[in-house]
């Protein structure tokens, strides 16, 4: 495994997942948002389906979530070229398909929506081998570790994500999705305890 051949890996992934269409949004959608960020990055934030923006910008978290997860990251000396930023699906999930100008029009993913996508999830996964993963939000948090439990009761403590192909377990913290923290402020405190305790982990073991 070199750092070039990674690279080339994940860019054939994201050619599969351009001509995907094993769901319906695979033709609703303007371009799917893959992930950005390092390849080799310690760090892995990987969040619910791509909004309006990413729709249009083909990467995810640049709308006013990904604004305020930029703030986030930069909180702990974190930037979106240094980590990865990905999604559990990776093309829009639209309430009306017929109108993707619509404001308002993004839903999150169906469990058939999460099960297509799941495949491409995890070989991204496997191939950035990130250290540690956080899962932002519920949508992320359920998927990733195939429990029924609800953000409440899974944020702010350490859980393992199995990514198979022989692989250790990764340590996986979930957190408040960004847009959560939007329409609710008394969530920040929450996550500025998660990202110091994230920041704590990557000192600890680097
Ligand atoms: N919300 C998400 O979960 N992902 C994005 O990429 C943007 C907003």
């Amino acid at each position: 495994r070199t750092a070039a051949s990674v690279d080339a890996e994940l860019k054939s992934l994201c050619a599969q997942v351009e001509a995907c269409r094993k769901c319906p949004l695979g033709s609703q959608r303007l371009h799917p948002a893959f992930g950005v960020g390092s390849s080799s990055a310690d760090v892995l934030f990987i969040g619910e389906g791509p909004g309006f923006e990413e729709d249009r910008q083909g990467e995810p978290f640049v709308g006013k979530a990904g604004q305020l997860l930029d703030k986030i990251l930069a909180s702990i000396g974190l930037k979106r070229q240094t980590v990865y930023i990905a999604n559990v699906v990776k093309c829009r999930p639209m309430i009306d398909p017929t109108d993707p100008e619509k404001r308002g029009n993004d839903r999150p993913p169906s469990p058939d929506e999460l099960e297509a996508c799941r495949t491409y999830l995890e070989a991204q996964i496997r191939l950035v081998r990130p250290r540690f993963i956080v899962a932002l939000g519920g949508v992320a948090a359920k998927t990733l570790l195939r429990t029924e439990d609800g953000i409440m009761r899974l944020r702010g403590r350490w859980h393992e994500f199995d990514p198979g192909g022989g692989l250790a377990p990764i340590p996986l913290l979930p957190t408040f999705h960004p847009a959560a923290l939007l329409r609710n402020e008394d969530w920040k405190r929450d996550v500025w305890t998660d990202m110091k305790n994230l920041k704590k982990a990557m000192e600890n073991e680097s």
